[in-house]
């Protein structure tokens, strides 16, 4: 991605007016009498490179042959620029553009400044314009951001002058086209437990009403679609989305994606309008990308009325503030439902939430899943049941940790089969040891853990009465 030797800033300044000057000579070149199409226009490009190429030799100080020049310039004039081999390099996963001179690009979970640029202001707005051209958007003073998904599925944001300040940005979120599975988030990235994902599993599998909670870019959406993975495959899924990135695998997926106000300001249709929509299409789940607005009451009303099995991301810090946001989410719907009521509601209607987080060496894993056991008037009962353990930071800043059971019960999963109830036992057990062993290490005498109630969990009932 970026190259080990990196050239000096004259040098860097030599090679970019080397390439400006490159490029305009193309342009300059380049019939204009009549309007071409892409093959002609690459033909014609073709052509006046390689005359150019018959004649002069590329300076040294390039440090590019004429094949990899030409490469380049042929993006520069016909492609995506600096961006068109990060948007094909595989690891790279999110790509982003602050003003023409810096790149940035995450490879394996890092963030880092590459050293691509764009040739000028003018070049990475012709890029922009080139790349929401083809999915029939556009930026101009009047309309100075747009959101929108490339060819390949990859979600981008563009943002200009006058809003952004230091020249037109862009946010890119490539579109997996393996996205990761719950394998992968427990073996390659060690994101997630074998036990915790049998317990997610099982959880899914039951119909349990499932916020995934983080940052943003901490995993949130890929761990929705891996989960999304246990829903058996005789059930009918509706998908709502802003930008279409889900990939589940069942063969009954009915997909839906908000869309943007047209230049008039009008057509807009948000995720609520959308969930509100799914619910006559008669889901046996619904799925929703991002849970932000007013659509989290219907969401909630959805969930306590049939809908079990929900399955959605919120942007928040812990599930405290998952339960906070929410509270605020229900009151932009401006129904004017008492806090008490909200509250309720929420603390019948989801049962798990799961909170990811981004490490400061580039992993992102499971960091708690904490239950909702009832909400009162005034407060929520919360229970969690697996933490993560920060232990030690190595040598290569990798951060050690442990992500185990607590060793606590999940109280609302009494009506579970027989095998699955073995299968969590043995789970929660391993959290109990876990604790214990941790506690002897310490050297401090491990506390017994007072036995779960094996009584009707008092939230299934909560559930019951909200449905009547
Ligand atoms: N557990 C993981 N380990 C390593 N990389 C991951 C993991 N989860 C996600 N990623 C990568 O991190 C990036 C962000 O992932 P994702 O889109 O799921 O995050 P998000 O929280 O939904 O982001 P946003 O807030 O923008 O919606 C993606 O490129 C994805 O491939
Ligand atoms: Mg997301």
């Amino acid at each position: 991605m970026a190259d080990v030797s990196a050239p000096d800033d004259r040098t860097r300044e030599r090679i970019l007016r080397f390439k400006k000057d490159f490029h305009q000579r193309i342009l300059d070149q380049i019939d204009r009498r009549q309007s071409l199409n892409k093959y002609e226009l690459k033909a014609q490009v073709e052509s006046i490179t390689e005359k150019i190429f018959a004649r002069e030799e590329l300076p040294p100080f390039l440090g590019l042959t004429k094949e990899q020049f030409k490469k380049e310039t042929f993006d520069n004039v016909l492609g995506y620029g600096p961006l068109e081999d990060l948007l094909n390099e595989a690891g790279v996963d999110d790509i982003m553009v602050v003003g023409y001179a810096k790149i940035f690009a995450e490879k394996d979970g890092k963030l880092q400044l590459t050293n691509r640029s764009f040739l000028d202001e003018q070049h990475l707005r012709t890029v922009i314009d080139r790349m929401l051209r083809v999915i029939g958007k556009s930026v101009n003073d009047l309309n100075p951001y747009a959101d929108g998904r490339l060819e390949d599925g990859s979600r981008i944001n563009v943002v200009v002058p006058p809003l952004a300040l230091d020249g037109p940005q862009i946010t890119i979120r490539k579109f997996p086209s393996n996205p990761h599975t719950m394998e992968d988030l427990i073996h390659k990235f060690g994101s997630v437990t074998q036990g915790l994902a049998d317990f997610m599993r099982i959880a899914v599998r039951n119909r349990k009403n499932i916020v995934i909670s983080g940052g943003s870019g901490t995993g949130k959406t890929t761990l929705l679609n891996a989960l999304s993975n246990a829903i058996p495959d005789d059930e009918r899924i509706v998908t709502i989305e802003d930008t279409a990135e889900l990939k589940l695998r069942q063969p009954h997926v009915a997909r839906m994606e908000t869309r943007q106000p047209n230049f008039e300001g009008k057509g807009v249709v948000t995720i609520r309008d959308l969930v509100r929509n799914a619910l006559r299409m008669r889901p046996d789940r619904i799925v929703v990308g991002e849970c932000r607005g007013g659509e989290a009451i219907d969401m909630l009303q959805a969930m306590n009325t049939g809908h079990d099995g929900s399955l959605t991301t919120i942007h928040a810090n812990s599930p405290e503030d998952v339960l906070l946001r929410l509270e605020t989410m229900c009151t932009m719907a401006g129904l004017d439902i008492p806090l008490a009521s909200i509250r309720k509601q929420i603390g019948a209607a989801i049962d798990l939430i799961v909170q990811v987080a981004r490490f400061g060496d580039g992993t992102r894993r499971v960091i708690a899943v904490t239950e909702i056991l009832e909400a009162q008037d005034h407060a929520y009962t919360l229970q969690d049941l697996f933490l993560f353990h920060r232990e030690l930071v190595r040598e290569d800043g990798r951060i050690e940790g442990d992500l185990r059971p607590t060793g606590k019960t999940p109280k609302s999963f009494e009506s579970f089969v027989q095998s699955e109830r073995d299968q969590l036992k043995e789970i929660f057990s391993a959290g109990k040891k876990a604790r214990a062993a941790a506690a002897a290490k310490a050297e401090a005498p491990a506390k017994a853990e007072p036995p779960a109630p094996a009584a009707k969990s008092k939230k299934d009932a909560e559930k019951e009465a909200a449905k009547k």
